[in-house]
């Protein structure tokens, strides 16, 4: 038996942990595993882009950040493009690909992706294509999995990064305002914030308005606090409804981002404080893997070849009450996974003095 693993869309910390856990369960079971180069554009050159990979090629890399593999979130199997909108990989692309993996003898084809790659994932299981997918995104919006790995490693660069930002408002008594990543979830926002103790929170699930804002902040002045942190998810909406972009059409995909300065603009407007907005931007992206990370991908790994020698295709890995599971891939794509506005968490913030804009 040959395993096959890829990479798809975009990065994050706890890729290498579930190649780790894939290769890992893999030998164990006799297995050979074979890795695709920068996701599944690895299968279209004649007779595949790929490398062997064993225990000891995979050694030490379950605490390295990025993919050895390399990735990409564009391509030719695009499948969800714009705002979520579903494309069909096109047939002759297919084709293709699947003469690869016939060529190699691949037995299971593990995907480890996001919402847009596990899209691909499940138009090429209905195919016939022997795929096992594992979630993976920093943004944490994947349904049908309680978390992904990546997502807690982001979180502590945000808390981080709060934390410094909060001895410099302090400094110079300033309201600083912190962008972070998320695209249309403010899981990212939410955890981070709650985690940096930020005194107001602006999320893409909860519209805000600027007065309610400025009102918190001036309250906040009143009762002797000079400074103040807000985090903004990067797909918050402004007052008008608008998203902040960059660039419409990056490679098919709304690029997000603006929304920081424009909420920094209108709280100086607003208060008549001195503000800074920062975007924290791929920082969030990059590094070494938390402790949580590492376990939580390289568990996922060695599920993927669980679910392979079950032969429970079309199947991804998820994560539910502590324990690692499997669901249909489909269920984990139909929509995203987003905060609940009544939701205990968002409570919680709330019941300590959190302003959500709102
Ligand atoms: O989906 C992960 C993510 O990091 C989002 O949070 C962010 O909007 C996007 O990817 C950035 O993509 P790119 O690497 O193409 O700039």
């Amino acid at each position: 038996m040959r395993i096959g693993i890829l990479n798809c869309g975009g990065d994050c910390p706890g890729l290498n942990a579930v190649i780790h856990g894939v290769v890992g369960a893999a030998a164990a079971k006799g297995w050979e595993t074979i890795g695709f180069r920068d996701g599944f554009e690895g299968l279209l050159p004649a007779g595949g882009n790929f490398m062997f990979l064993t225990p000891k090629d995979t050694e030490g890399i379950l605490k390295m950040g990025g993919t050895i593999l390399g990735t990409t979130n564009k391509g030719n199997f695009a499948a969800k493009i714009g705002e979520g909108d579903i494309a069909k990989v096109p047939q002759e692309i297919v084709d293709r690909a699947k003469k690869t993996l016939d060529h190699l003898a691949i037995g299971a084809l593990v995907v480890v992706g996001g919402d847009g790659s596990l899209t691909t994932a499940q138009q090429l299981y209905e195919q016939g294509w022997p795929i096992i997918g594992v979630p993976k995104t920093i943004d944490n919006d994947l349904k049908a999995t309680a978390m992904t790995f990546g997502f807690d490693s982001a979180v502590s660069t945000v808390v981080d990064a709060l934390d410094r930002l909060q001895t410099t408002a302090q400094s110079h008594k300033r309201v600083m305002v912190l962008e972070v990543m998320g695209r249309h979830a403010g899981w990212i926002a939410l955890w981070g914030g709650m985690a940096g103790a930020a005194n107001v929170i602006l999320l893409p699930e909860i519209p805000f308005t600027y007065e309610k804002i400025a009102e918190h902040l001036k309250k906040r002045e009143t009762q002797g606090y000079t400074s103040a942190l807000v985090v903004v998810a990067e797909g918050a909406l402004n007052p008008e409804g608008d998203l902040a972009t960059i660039d419409a059409n990056s490679g098919g995909q709304v690029r997000l981002g603006g929304i920081g300065e424009q909420v920094a603009a209108k709280i100086a407007e607003l208060t008549g404080k001195e503000t800074r907005c920062t975007v924290l931007g791929h920082v969030q992206r990059g590094g070494t893997p938390t402790p949580l990370d590492r376990i939580l991908g390289m568990r996922f790994g060695v599920m993927a070849a669980h679910l392979a020698e079950d032969g429970e295709f079309g199947r991804m890995v998820s994560y539910q009450s502590y324990h690692v599971g499997s669901v249909p891939i489909k269920d984990a794509i139909d929509e995203l996974r987003l905060v609940q506005p009544d939701t205990e968490v968002v409570k919680a913030a709330r019941a300590v003095g959190v302003c959500f804009g709102d």
